[in-house]
Formats: structure tokens, sequence, C-alpha cells
């Protein structure tokens, strides 16, 4: 591993009253080098799959999703339906692998950030709640486990930040983030949807699955909007703890 990588002998975290600073044997790169800057945000998820709760850097390998409503349609009628999901434990951003990194210049507003990462395997795990009604026939009141599972999920995320001194030092505040997000596959299963009829519950969660292509298309704003506050949620604390300026090395101080 190259010496600018993490070096990972006795964590040593130093915290002042005042602020946050980063664990000393994380190295710094300059500002706008963002090869340097994307190996070490690597480095960092490889060796703190547990977060580095000092600084605002939250677990990685187990994230809660606040409660989010998939579908809520107007509940009269013949047709309608109404999906939540709830406590929601996302698995799998320790496997994260950032590909490339924008921005982040000495002035971070001069340029968009952008932050671009893939993931082999995301799951979600939880509490599903879905009512509705489907014509005459069907009646739909079911509540369970829920479990997905997107494979090869691909992320890019673009931010707008603006900077606020606090004890002479710049910060990044967050003003907007912008998903996208692609998957290869997105395999669900709903325990229980039909509390009666466990062929049927079989049977709709394979025409879920043969169809996710219509699912994911039909969901990605609500789904956009998960992962917006997921995102938001792992690195707003970061930026929040530490300051810019901490996080990189000055123009005139040198690389050891
Ligand atoms: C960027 O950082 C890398 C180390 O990750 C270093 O080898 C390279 O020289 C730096 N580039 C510039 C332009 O400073
Ligand atoms: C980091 O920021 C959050 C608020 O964004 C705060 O609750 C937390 O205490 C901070 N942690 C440290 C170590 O400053
Ligand atoms: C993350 O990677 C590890 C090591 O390859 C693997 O054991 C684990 O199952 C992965 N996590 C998920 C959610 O796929
Ligand atoms: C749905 O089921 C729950 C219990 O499982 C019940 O309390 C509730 O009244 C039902 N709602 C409707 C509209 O049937």
């Amino acid at each position: 591993m190259r010496k600018l990588l993490i070096v990972l002998i006795g964590l040593q975290l130093t915290l002042s009253s005042e602020c946050s600073i980063l664990p000393q044997h994380i190295k710094k790169c300059r500002f706008g080098n963002t090869t340097c800057i994307r190996d070490i945000a690597n480095a960092l998820i490889r060796n703190f799959p547990k977060g580095i709760p000092s600084v605002g850097l939250k677990p990685l390998d187990v994230v809660h999703v606040k409660d989010t409503v998939l579908i809520d349609d107007r509940q009269e009628g013949v047709l309608w339906y109404f999906f939540q999901l709830l406590n929601q434990i996302n698995y799998g951003f320790e496997n994260t692998t950032i590909i490339d990194i924008k921005g982040f210049d000495e002035d971070p507003t001069s340029s968009k950030i952008i932050i671009k990462g893939q993931i082999p395997r995301l799951i979600y795990k939880g509490i599903y709640k879905a009512m509705g009604r489907l014509l005459w026939m069907v009646r739909i009141n079911s509540t369970g486990e829920s479990e997905s599972e997107f494979l090869n999920f691909r992320f890019d995320f673009t931010l707008k930040v603006q900077t606020e001194y606090r004890n002479g030092k710049r910060y990044l505040k967050i003003y907007q983030l912008v998903p996208n997000v692609y998957v290869d596959r997105w395999i669900q299963w709903l325990e229980n949807f039909f509390p009666e009829n466990t062929d049927l519950t079989i049977a709709m969660n394979r025409i879920f699955n043969a169809n996710w292509v219509e699912f994911w298309n039909e969901l990605e704003k609500p789904i956009l909007e998960v992962f917006t506050s997921v995102f938001l949620s792992m690195i707003e604390d970061i930026f929040y703890n530490v300051s810019y300026d901490d996080m990189f090395l000055s123009n005139n101080e040198n690389v050891n």
C-alpha cells in the first residue's frame, strides 16, 4: 500500500473541544488532487467500516434509513395502492468503491463536486406495510418483513456547497445533493403479502422480480429521495465537524 494511504498503527484520535480533527494517521491531499482524494476516501471506507464517531463518520456497514412512503395513492375508488417501508437498515455500503471524484478545489464553490461509486451488493431489510385495492377482487392490507437486494449498484452525486466560517476556519455546508443511481438487478421479497395464501405471496414476489425494471422506473423519484437522505446523512456530519481547511494540506504545507 502506498505511503500516502492510511497507516493503521495505534488509532490515535485527537479531539479538541472546539472542533474535530481527522485521525492523525490519515494523510491529507492537496486541494483539487482528486486522485489522491479518491484513494484516501477508499482507504477510509476499507479501514473504518464502523465509522469514526469523533469526526462524524457514521458506520457504513449498518445504515439506518428513515421510514419512507414509496407509493401513496388516494385511498378511494377501485384501484389504489399504498406502500411504506419502516425500520429499514441498509447493508453493504462498507463495500463501496469510489471510482471518481471531481471538485474539492481550494475554493470549493468554484466547481461542482461530483462523487461516483459502485457497490457490488446493497441490501435493504426491514418491515413493509401495504394497503390497497385492485378492482373488486383483491383487497390488500398486509405487513411483514421486506428484503431488497440491489446488484451492481452504481451511484453518482453532485453537491452544491457553501462555506461558512467558524473559529476562522471554513466549513462546507451542502445545500443541494443531486443523486443518480443505477442497478443491474433488483430482487425483492415481501414476506406474508397475502397472509392467508402463501402461494399467492410467492406468485406476487415472482411477478415483481420478473418485472423489476418497470417498478424501478416507476419508483425512481421516491427511491432517489431515499438515497439522497442516505448519502446526506453519511457526509453531512463530517463536513459539519471537520473544517474544510483541516481536510487538506494548505499550499505551503509539505507532504511528509
Ligand atoms: C496527487 O496526489 C498523488 C498521491 O495520491 C501524488 O502522487 C500526485 O503527485 C499528486 N498530484 C499533484 C498534481 O499534486
Ligand atoms: C458531529 O456533528 C453532529 C451534528 O451534525 C453532532 O451531533 C456530533 O456531536 C458531532 N461530533 C463531533 C465529534 O463533533
Ligand atoms: C461486503 O463484502 C464482504 C467481503 O467481500 C462480504 O463478506 C459481505 O457479504 C459484503 N456485504 C454485502 C452486504 O454484500
Ligand atoms: C388492516 O389490518 C390490521 C391488522 O392487521 C387491522 O388492524 C386494520 O383495521 C386493517 N385495515 C383495514 C382497512 O382493513
